[in-house]
């Protein structure tokens, strides 16, 4: 599979003049077009047609490379791939809107983001802004434990670089780490904001590069069976429905494959989520003037709600429990100590399909 098919419209058999000459023109301005992409990180492939019947050729090229973005059209085809109607599609688009419009708001308005390529090139260890330091503390300790426990046996399994989906990638900085760790990433996300969003995996660029795909979660444009490895790095819970969203990495992971859940609160029990939801909301709305809840995300995961997903979608679960500290460990108590709700819970989920 290839992210770019390139062709051109030099069509020699449809051109009398030049079928009598007989000195077809080479496609210099496509394969400049194609080093152009290779040289930013892109796989490409070419189909040069000036002696082929374009149209068959062309859908042999098709088959053949597999373009990331030809996929969801090419499977819902198939009968593959669930085809959300026109009507819903447009409802979804203003809902995320919306949303989106929420979202920034809040990420701005809490000091994410820098226009200082330092910044970005330092998570998840530092933050060199000194705005958020707690929150990437914490975030720098999953990601140590991703690459000490959770990786090394995906990639001694594999021994090549893994194709991974980093799903809700924000300013890519996971897509980064996984680049230089000789992976070959995809950035997707709904925000292409310069902050928070795509966008900001710019700075990236330059050092390694990436492609960076804005799609959403439920309608992957990736061809099925294509990847190694999906990572929802703090990103999963914004869902809306959770079977729909892992019915559709089901469709992209190769068999074999698995995904990953990090940092996505967990509670053991389902009303301990629902209170946490509530707050939060509250806490928006008091803070912002808004609850921020146009998409209605799930927010968090229940350790019964992981059994019926297993059940449903022939997952099977692995749960990693990273050492965020002893202060972190001492939460619980606290919390029952001052009457409150338990707190989240951090927990790695590796997912496998066995169907
Ligand atoms: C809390 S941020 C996490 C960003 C990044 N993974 C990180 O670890 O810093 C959640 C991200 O999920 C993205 N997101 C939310 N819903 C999504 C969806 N349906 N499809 C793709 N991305 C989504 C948001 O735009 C946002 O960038």
């Amino acid at each position: 599979m290839v992210d770019v098919l390139l062709t051109h419209s030099n069509h020699l058999y449809s051109d009398r003049k030049q079928v009598r000459k007989m000195e077809p023109y080479p496609p210099l301005q496509t394969l400049l077009a194609a080093a152009c992409l290779r040289r930013e990180g892109y796989q490409v492939a070419l189909f040069d047609p000036a002696l082929e019947r374009p149209e068959t050729g062309f859908e042999q090229a098709l088959a053949r490379h597999r373009p990331a973005s030809c996929a969801p059209a090419a499977a819902a085809r198939a009968g593959g791939s669930p085809v959300v109607p026109a009507g819903e599609k447009v409802m979804l688009a203003t809902t995320r809107q919306r949303f989106l419009d929420d979202y920034i708001k809040i990420r701005h308005a809490e000091g994410r983001g820098s226009q200082d390529s330092a910044y970005y090139l330092a998570l998840p260890y530092r933050d060199i802004t000194g705005r958020l330091q707690d929150q990437w503390t914490i975030r720098a300790k999953s990601y140590r434990y991703l690459e000490r426990h959770v990786l090394p046996p995906i990639e001694k399994q594999s021994g090549r670089p893994l194709r991974i989906a980093d799903l809700g990638a924000g300013n890519c900085w996971l897509s980064y780490r996984l680049a230089l760790r000789g992976h070959q990433p995809i950035a997707i996300d709904i925000l292409g904001d310069p902050l928070d969003g795509l966008a900001a995996g710019r700075h990236y660029q330059a050092h390694t590069a990436f492609p960076r795909v804005n799609a959403e979660f439920d309608d992957l444009p990736l061809a099925a069976g294509s990847l190694d490895v999906a990572s929802y790095n703090a990103s999963i819970h914004y869902s809306t429905g959770y079977r729909r969203t892992l019915t559709e990495i089901r469709r992209c992971l190769r068999p074999g494959g698995c995904f990953l859940i990090v940092d996505s609160p967990i509670y053991q029990r389902r009303e301990h989520g629902e209170l946490m939801r509530r707050e939060r909301h509250q806490q928006f709305q008091a803070t912002y003037g808004f609850a921020s809840d146009t998409l209605e995300s799930i927010e968090y995961f229940d350790t019964e709600m992981l059994a019926g997903l297993g059940r449903d979608l022939g997952i099977v679960w692995k749960v990693y429990r990273p050492w965020y500290g002893w202060q972190w460990a001492l939460r619980p108590y606290q919390a029952r100590w001052r009457g409150k709700r338990p707190p989240a819970n951090f927990w790695i989920l590796a997912g496998r399909f066995t169907t």
